[in-house]
C-alpha cells in the first residue's frame, strides 16, 4: 500500500522549527513560525494561565468524555468574546459556538460543514493568505480561488481592486477573511472599509468565513472583532474560526472553536447538530485541559483583567518591535525603505526579499525566514536586532 510514497518536503512554516534547532550557529534567529517570544527569546506561559491551571489541578475531579461540545462553558466565553456579550446575534439566539483542537481544527470543521451544507460551495481567499489555507481548504475537497488583497510593491491594501472582486461574488460563495493581523502579510482593512466589506457581503449574499487567529494583537480584543460583529449583523450567515493559541499563549493545548451564524435560534440547534456529527467522525471529541484554564480565567474578574493585561503587554511589546525595526533600519546604510513595518501589524510582514536572498540570509547568518521573506516580528529582540539588520544589508547590497 505504501510503496509508492514518496517523502514530501516538510511544511513550509513548521519545517523551519527543525531547521533551526538544527543549527549550530548560537547567533541563529528563528522568524518563522508565529509565536510570540519575549526580549530572552522564551514563549511565556501567561500568568493568568499559571494560575488557572492551579484552580483546575487542585478542583477537578474527573477526566471521563466531555461530549461533542467540549467545555460547554468555554464555549459560551468565546461566543461572547467575538460577538459581544448581550448583542442581538447572542440574544437572538442565532449563534452556535462548538469547541475545536486550534483554530485550524475549526477551519477544517468549517470546510467540512460547507461540504455537507453545500457541497458545490467554492472558497475565495486573499491574495496572500496562509499557507496553511492553501493546503487545509483543498484538502478537505473545497475548489479554492483567490481576490486581490496585497500590493507588494506600496506594501498595502488593494482595497479598490479587492472591492470589484468581491462584487463579483454571490450566493453559495464562501469569501474568507483574516480578522486582524493578516497572516503572512500584516496588513488589515481599517474600521470604514470592514464596514464598506459587510455592505458589500449583505448586498452580494455571499458568505463570509471569518478566521480570528490573532484577537487582541492588533488593536485590542473588542476592536479586533469588528469584521465578525459587522457581519454578524448583516449578513443572514456567518462562520468564524477562532484560535486562542496567540491571544491565550496555549500554542501546544490546542485551543479553539467554530462559531456559526444562522437566521434564527432552529437553525442554529440545526448546524451545530451537524458540526457534532462532523466531528464525532472526525476525531470524536475535542480535549478539556486548554478550554476549561480558559474558562476559569474568564469566569474570574481578577484572571480575566490579568489576561487582558497580558495580551496588551505582548501587543504593545510587538508594536515597539516594529517601530524599533523600522527606525533602526533607515538610520542604518540600507537604502530600501522599510518603514511598513511600523505600519503594519500583528506578528507578520514580508520583508519583499527575492529567494535567493532568504536563501543567503538563511545559509550565511542562521537567519530563518518563511520562503515568502514573510518574518515573525514577535521574535526579534534587543539582541538580535543589529546582527539581523547586519545580515539584510549583506543580502541587499550583493542581490542574489
Ligand atoms: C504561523 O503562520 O506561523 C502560525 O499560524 C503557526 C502555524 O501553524 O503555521
Amino acid at each position: 500500500m505504501f510503496d509508492h510514497l514518496k517523502t514530501l518536503p516538510s511544511d513550509p512554516i513548521l519545517g523551519i522549527i527543525a531547521a533551526h534547532a538544527a543549527d549550530p550557529n548560537p547567533k541563529k534567529i528563528d522568524l518563522g513560525i508565529g509565536v510570540y517570544r519575549d526580549e530572552s527569546g522564551n514563549t511565556p506561559i501567561l500568568e493568568c494561565v499559571v494560575a488557572a491551571e492551579k484552580i483546575l489541578i487542585a478542583t477537578q475531579t474527573t477526566k471521563t468524555y466531555l461530549g461533542p461540545p467540549g467545555v460547554a462553558r468555554f464555549n459560551r466565553a468565546m461566543t461572547g468574546l467575538l460577538f459581544g456579550e448581550g448583542s442581538d446575534t447572542i440574544s437572538r439566539g442565532r449563534v452556535c459556538t462548538v469547541q475545536t483542537p486550534g483554530g485550524t481544527g475549526a477551519l477544517r470543521v468549517a470546510a467540512d460543514l460547507i461540504k455537507v451544507s453545500k457541497p458545490e460551495a467554492e472558497l475565495w481567499a486573499p491574495d496572500p493568505t496562509w499557507a496553511n489555507h492553501e493546503a487545509l481548504f483543498p484538502g478537505a475537497g473545497m475548489v479554492m480561488h483567490s481576490y486581490p488583497y496585497f500590493d507588494a510593491t506600496h506594501s498595502n491594501l488593494r482595497f479598490d481592486a479587492m472591492m470589484d472582486a468581491l462584487q463579483q461574488r454571490g450566493p453559495g460563495d464562501v469569501v474568507l477573511f483574516h480578522a486582524c493581523c493578516h497572516n503572512p502579510c500584516g496588513v488589515s482593512p481599517d474600521p470604514e472599509q470592514w464596514q464598506v466589506i459587510a455592505d458589500v457581503a449583505s448586498k452580494r449574499g455571499f458568505t463570509p468565513l471569518v478566521d480570528i487567529a490573532y484577537m487582541g494583537f492588533e488593536r485590542g480584543v473588542e476592536e479586533d472583532c469588528l469584521a465578525v460583529r459587522l457581519f454578524a449583523e448583516q449578513c443572514p450567515e456567518l462562520i468564524v474560526a477562532s484560535s486562542c493559541s496567540k491571544n491565550f499563549a496555549m500554542y501546544r493545548e490546542r485551543v479553539g472553536a467554530i462559531s456559526v451564524v444562522t437566521q434564527n435560534t432552529d437553525r442554529a440547534v440545526a448546524v451545530e447538530s451537524v458540526i457534532h456529527n462532523i466531528t464525532r467522525k472526525n476525531y470524536s471529541m475535542p480535549p478539556a485541559h486548554g478550554p476549561a484554564v480558559i474558562d476559569i480565567i474568564l469566569h474570574d474578574d481578577e484572571l480575566r483583567a490579568r489576561w487582558r493585561t497580558e495580551l496588551e503587554n505582548m501587543r504593545s511589546r510587538i508594536k515597539g518591535l516594529r517601530d524599533t525595526l523600522s527606525e533602526m533600519i533607515a538610520a542604518s546604510d540600507i537604502q530600501r525603505d522599510f518603514s511598513f513595518l511600523s505600519r503594519q501589524s500583528g506578528m507578520f510582514s514580508f520583508l519583499g526579499l527575492t529567494a535567493g536572498q532568504v536563501q543567503r540570509l538563511r545559509d550565511e547568518f542562521s537567519i530563518y525566514t518563511v520562503n515568502s521573506s514573510r518574518v515573525n516580528v514577535a521574535a526579534f529582540n534587543q539582541h538580535n536586532m543589529e546582527y539581523f539588520i547586519n545580515g539584510l544589508a549583506r543580502v541587499l547590497k550583493n542581490q542574489g
